[in-house]
Parts: C-alpha cells; structure tokens; sequence
C-alpha cells in the first residue's frame, strides 16, 4: 500500500514536522508500507536533505512554469532537488485556486520530466442518480492524460478524491462498494486511454475522510492500491492507528 500523507497547511512548525516524521519512519518499518510526506515546502526541505529512511517526500503541489522571473514559484526541479520524489497534481483545493484542466496537464509533464512520480487527483463534486458524475470523471481524467506520451502515462499514480468526501468524518466518506465500483470504472476507462496496455500498473489510490475506522474497510473492499490521507495524517495518534491496519 502507499500512504500519501497530505499535510495541507495544518503543519505549520519545524518541532511538528519532525515528530511526525519520525512517526512515520516507524511505521514504514514496522509495517512494511510505502509512505510519502507532504509537508509545505519548507518544511519538506528541511526534512528532506537529512532524509536517510524508506519514507519519500511528495510536494503538495508544483510550479506549471519552468523557472525564471516567476516570483513565489516553485518548481517542479526545485522540489526535487530538495529531495522529493513525488509531486501531487492537480488537487481540488488546487484547482479551487484556478488550476485547469490544462495547467494540471502541463503540471504532470514538468513533474515527469524532473523525475518526480506525479499523484494525478480527480473527483466529481457531488453526485447525482443519472450517473453524470461517471462522465465527469472520465473526462477529467482523459484530458489531464491524453497529451502525455505513453511512456509518461506509464508512470503515474492515480488518486481518486471525491470532493464531497474530503474534510469530513470517516462516517461520511464514501461507502467501500461504492469506492471498489469507481474504483473498477477509473481502471475501466484507463484501459481505453491505454488501449489496454499497461494500464493495469498504473496504482489508484483513495482520498476523502480516511480514517482508522474506516481504512480497513475500504483497503480491504474496494481494489485500491492506497490512500491519500489529509486532517488523519497530521495527528501523530491517528496516523499510526491508520497505517497500522494497511500492515
Ligand atoms: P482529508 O483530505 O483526509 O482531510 O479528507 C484528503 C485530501 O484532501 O487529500
């Protein structure tokens, strides 16, 4: 399984940071689990450059510019130069803030091409009984990956974040059968993208409200390959409990 853990902006101090990234290199040991911190970006630069254990580090989000007069940026290159491996793209609160269909699709180029494995995130705002949302997320998914080359598709991570889910309790997130049906859809239509080759590699993981009580349920139910987890990942208490039902 692989454990993203989005640390938003919750995380504002170096003395939080560390403790939960201590936390976290345990129970990569103990549980055998891949997790990726997100911390914001200073602070991952910090963790990052003394950064000796399995768990990588992931950018929250990443600069659509490639360097130069661009005042506040930060690019995909700086990331990884400071030691990240993982660049999330396209998140709702992201796109909130007027990232595009297009500028998501160029995010993920730059991200590839600096070596950062991008964790491409779609989800419907709400649902409705016609089964729009089912359209909705196939189209948002074509366009972010259409005008990447096969080769480039092939190393995506996939995070399916519906955003009527996310901020929530885990009583309130989606129900496991309703996740293992999109779950069975997204790689549906990943075939079709792929034109059935290889798209079985590409790892789809959960977010919305993941937590200890209902991780299990829907690791266990819905045919994901992990989570992205937000308000859970940042309480040292909660994270452990979490991950540790995934060992
Ligand atoms: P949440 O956030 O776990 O707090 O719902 C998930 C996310 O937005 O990535």
């Amino acid at each position: 399984m692989i454990i993203i853990a989005n640390w938003k902006a919750y995380v504002e101090d170096i003395g939080k940071a560390k403790e939960l990234f201590t936390v976290s290199k345990k129970l990569a040991k103990d549980t055998g689990n891949g997790i990726v911190l997100a911390p914001p970006a200073p602070l991952l630069g910090i963790l990052a450059a003394k950064n000796a254990s399995s768990v990588a580090f992931g950018a929250q989000d990443i600069s659509a510019t490639t360097g130069g007069a661009e005042t506040g940026e930060i690019t995909a290159q700086t990331y990884a130069a400071a030691g990240a491996t993982y660049a999330i793209v396209g998140h709702s609160e992201r796109r909130a803030r007027g990232d595009t269909d297009t500028l998501v699709s160029e995010k993920l180029r730059h991200a590839l091409a600096h070596g950062l494995t991008p964790v491409l995130c779609i989800g419907e705002h709400s649902r409705d009984t016609d089964g729009r949302y089912l359209s909705f997320i196939r189209e948002e998914l074509t366009t972010a990956i259409s005008p990447l080359t096969p080769r480039e598709r092939g190393k995506i991570v996939l995070a399916y974040e519906p955003l009527w889910a996310i901020g929530k309790t885990a009583s309130e997130a989606i129900a496991a059968d309703d996740l293992a049906e999109m779950t069975l859809y997204i790689k549906k239509v990943l075939a079709e993208i792929f034109s059935g080759k290889s798209s079985a590699r590409i790892p789809v993981l959960y977010g919305g409200s993941v937590e200890p009580d209902n991780v299990r349920a829907l690791a266990e139910l819905a045919g994901i390959d992990g989570f992205l987890v937000g308000h859970a990942s940042v309480d040292p208490r909660l994270f452990a409990l979490l991950v540790k039902q995934l060992a």
